[in-house]
Formats: C-alpha cells, sequence, structure tokens
C-alpha cells in the first residue's frame, strides 16, 4: 500500500516503517498517526512479518504531535474527536514486537509515541523531551504516566515542567532507552535485534511482550500469578518441546509457532 508520510520496506521477516515528513521533523499530523496505525496493524496481520522497526530520520524520530494541525483546536474539538486515544489504542493493541530505533528529536508526541513500543535503541544523537508546557498544554499521549514509570517521578517532573531535552546517554541511565549505538549503526543494530527476534517463536514473543506489559497494569502478585500462567500455557505448544529437545540435543531450535 502506497503511504504519504511513511516508507514502509519487508525484509527477512522484519518490518521497517520510517516516518517521512521531513519539513516538518516527522511532527505527528493526523494524516502520519493514522498510516502509521494502519501500517502497524497490517504489519500485525502478514504472515511476512515476524517483529517490527519504527524509525524516522537522522535529524528527527518525531518532533511531536502537529502543532500547526491543533493551534487552532477548541476544548469541544480535541474532547468529540478524543484527540490522540484512537493512536494510542491502536499501536498499544499490535501483538507483535516494536523496536523504537531513535535518532535525533523524540519530543513531545514523538517521545510518547517512542514509549508505546515496546523498547527503544538510540543513535547518540537522540535528545528526548516532553516540551508540551512550553506549548501552555501538559503531554497528551503518555508523557506525564509513561515516562513516570520508566524514568520515576523526579524525572518525569524535572522533563515534564522544565521541557528539557535528555540525551541518549541520560535516557539510557535513567531506564528510558535499552541501548544506545553509534548514529551510523542505528537502523544495522535494530535490525539486527529484530532478526533475533523475528527467529524466535512468534507464540513466545507474544506472551513475553503480554506479560512484560502486565507489569505496568497489575500489583506484582496478580502479575507472578499471570506469568506463571502463561509459562504453564507455553508447555501445550509444540514449540516448547522443539525448544527444550534442540537445548538438550546441542541444536538450533527450529520453530513453527505451533
Ligand atoms: N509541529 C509542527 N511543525 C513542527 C513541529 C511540530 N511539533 N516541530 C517542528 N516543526 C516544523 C517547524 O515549524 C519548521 O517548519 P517551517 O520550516 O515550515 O517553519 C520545521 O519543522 C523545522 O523546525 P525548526 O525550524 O524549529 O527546526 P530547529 O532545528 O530550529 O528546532 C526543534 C528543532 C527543537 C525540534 C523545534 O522544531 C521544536 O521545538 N519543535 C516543537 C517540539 C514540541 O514542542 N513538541 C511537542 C508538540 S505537542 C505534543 O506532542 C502533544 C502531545 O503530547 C501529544
Amino acid at each position: 500500500m502506497a503511504y504519504e508520510t511513511i516508507n514502509v520496506d519487508i525484509q527477512d521477516h522484519v518490518c521497517l516503517i520510517k516516518l517521512n515528513r521531513p519539513e516538518a521533523l516527522n511532527a505527528l499530523n493526523s494524516v502520519l498517526l493514522g498510516e502509521l496505525c494502519a501500517a502497524l496493524e497490517d504489519a500485525d496481520a502478514s504472515d511476512k512479518v515476524r517483529c517490527i522497526v519504527l524509525t524516522g530520520s537522522e535529524k528527527a524520530f518525531a518532533a511531536g504531535a502537529d502543532i500547526k494541525e491543533m493551534a487552532d483546536m477548541s476544548y469541544v474539538d480535541v474532547f468529540t474527536s478524543n484527540l490522540f486515544a484512537d493512536t494510542n489504542n491502536r499501536i498499544c493493541a499490535i501483538r507483535k514486537p516494536i523496536i523504537a530505533a531513535v535518532a535525533g528529536y523524540a519530543l513531545g508526541g514523538g517521545c510518547e509515541v517512542a514509549m508505546m513500543c515496546d523498547f527503544i535503541i538510540a543513535a547518540e544523537t537522540a535528545k528526548f523531551g516532553q516540551p508540551e508546557i512550553n506549548l501552555g498544554v501538559v503531554a497528551g499521549m503518555g508523557g506525564t504516566q509513561r515516562l513516570t514509570r520508566f524514568v520515576g517521578k523526579s524525572k518525569s517532573m524535572d522533563m515534564n515542567l522544565t521541557g528539557r531535552f535528555m540525551t541518549a546517554e541520560e535516557a539510557e541511565r535513567a531506564g528510558l532507552v535499552s541501548r544506545v549505538v553509534p548514529a551510523k549503526k542505528l537502523i544495522e543494530e535494530a535490525m539486527g535485534a529484530a532478526q533475533k527476534i523475528a527467529e524466535k517463536s512468534m507464540l513466545t514473543s507474544v506472551a513475553v511482550k503480554e506479560s512484560v506489559n502486565r507489569a505496568y497494569e497489575l500489583p506484582l502478585s496478580e502479575g507472578m500469578l499471570f506469568e506463571r500462567r502463561v509459562f504453564h500455557a507455553m508447555f501445550a505448544t509444540e514449540d516448547q518441546k522443539e525448544g527444550m529437545a534442540a537445548f538438550l540435543e546441542k541444536r538450533e531450535a527450529q520453530f513453527r509457532d505451533k
């Protein structure tokens, strides 16, 4: 399918989605958000895709929601359309793993979309921030909620109240990103990680994603019960038999998603 504001490429079971509005530093307008959700849903439904990488340009992953599009909206407009609820819900409903590969600015909605992915690999050039306060608004897609869970109250307050940007190094130290790599190697590293995931059993990847995400929603005892039940359920799969047999026979497992 042809898109206006994103590029989509599938290689070796990995779907690479590149945000492509260079004239606006990939600002997230309604067209881009609609196309992004549609591309993610297509990838989620496709037999050819086992993992997704979401990236932007060297200068910007995304500089936030499109300010030009929002500037004249009224309270009734944003309340009635439930602005950004659909994006959040659709991205969070994707079952296959999504890696955000971030270079340059990931600000406001850009940082928030990166946090909706399953983990973030950052180039040394990445800058994260929730500068909505400078526009007279609070974050609207998780900047006060997900960021607080990633980095804790003090740093989240600092980011949301001052609007300052965090470097990749600080973001890694704070637990927002999983690894920092040289800018030139960003896509190679993210595609390499996605390739590793693509080689696993899809049943297990989906179960891992669901289980880790429950940690955000449940008290520990309920989360532990959920994890244990999922762990037990995996014993009903052929992939569990294959994975354990392959280990004992000292060979690579051949998973069949069964
Ligand atoms: N929306 C719309 N357009 C944007 C944009 C945004 N969020 N960010 C950048 N642009 C546009 C600029 O208007 C400019 O376009 P023109 O050439 O037509 O004027 C172009 O992208 C290049 O930007 P700059 O000239 O500003 O580039 P710079 O290198 O000097 O600065 C920057 C880069 C620091 C990222 C700066 O562009 C900036 O501060 N952007 C806004 C960041 C921001 O406030 N994001 C939060 C948005 S609100 C939000 O996201 C709400 C939410 O929680 C969902």
